[in-house]
């Protein structure tokens, strides 16, 4: 049993591919509304993307109220460029058996743009590589800790990790341009329930994850974080899949 939580599908391809190559079954946390039975579960997967050089709160949330047991553990983050101690504080939530980082293309278009399309083509490509020898790791119940975790891990997993949720999740900053059609997807799509339509227009609650779905997947294009994201691209992952690993 594999579970994952993602924004713009980087993490959902590898829970999905993982499962398919180990012969298991994915779970999207978010609509996951009923626990399937551990008892039966011959592995316990993670799957999630790094926020800030930690886990995304809605997953730590997920992995400390989650039974534990004997069951063989892993978890995956999936980072643009490092994870940090991401996978040693997660395994402190729910105690893990083996940790890996996956680098993919970003997705925090507050920081950055995004990654060229050369670049995430290049990152997939080295991914679907190390995804195979994950898989392969994981059926022999194979015990390691391989996650990239970058310069100065523990002021940025402490420090930094720390001012993002106190400081940098607020949604203040995000407005709509009259791109906006009233769609409704990206209420639809909010994993903290962050967003509610009013009179055709989207609105913020005051505080939310900052997985950066919304802004991402919006089909106009219309949404934006203070000045910031004007003029950087978006990115979901799923443009970049070829038919069979679609999910
Ligand atoms: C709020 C936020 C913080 C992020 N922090 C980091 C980080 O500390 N290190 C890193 O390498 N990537 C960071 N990223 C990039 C994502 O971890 C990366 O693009 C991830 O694969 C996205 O996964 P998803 O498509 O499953 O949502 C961050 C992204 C977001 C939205
Ligand atoms: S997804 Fe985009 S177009 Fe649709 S309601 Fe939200 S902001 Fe508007
Ligand atoms: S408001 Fe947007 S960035 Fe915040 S949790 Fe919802 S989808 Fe993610």
């Amino acid at each position: 049993m594999i579970f994952y939580f993602s924004a713009t599908g980087n993490s959902a391809w590898v829970a999905h591919r993982l499962a398919s190559l180990t012969d298991d079954t994915a779970y999207d946390i978010i609509t996951l509304h009923t626990l399937p039975n551990l008892q039966t579960a011959k592995q316990i997967g993670f799957v999630f993307p790094v926020y800030a050089w930690g886990a995304p709160e809605i997953m730590a949330t997920f992995a400390k109220k989650l039974p534990k047991g004997n069951t063989f553990a892993f978890g995956v983050c999936t980072c643009g460029e490092d994870a940090g101690l991401t996978m040693k504080q997660f395994a402190k939530l729910y105690p893990l058996d083996s940790s890996y980082s996956l680098i993919m293309p970003n997705n925090y278009i507050i920081g950055s743009d995004t990654d060229s399309k050369e670049v995430i083509s290049s990152k997939l490509t080295l991914a679907r590589k190390e995804l195979a020898q994950i898989a392969q790791e994981i059926q022999q119940q194979k015990r390691t800790y391989r996650v990239h975790e970058g310069s100065l891990a523990g002021i940025k997993s402490h420090l930094a990790n720390f001012g993002f949720n106190r400081f940098a999740r607020s949604t203040k900053p995000f407005f709509v341009t009259e791109a906006c059609n009233g769609c409704g997807l990206c209420e639809k799509n909010c994993p903290a329930s962050a967003i509610s339509m009013k009179k055709g227009n989207p609105l913020w609650n005051l505080q939310c994850y900052q997985c950066m779905g919304c802004i991402n997947q919006c089909p106009q294009q219309a949404i934006q974080y203070g000045k910031s994201t004007i003029g950087r691209h978006r990115y979901t992952i799923q443009p970049y899949l070829p038919k069979e690993e679609q999910f």
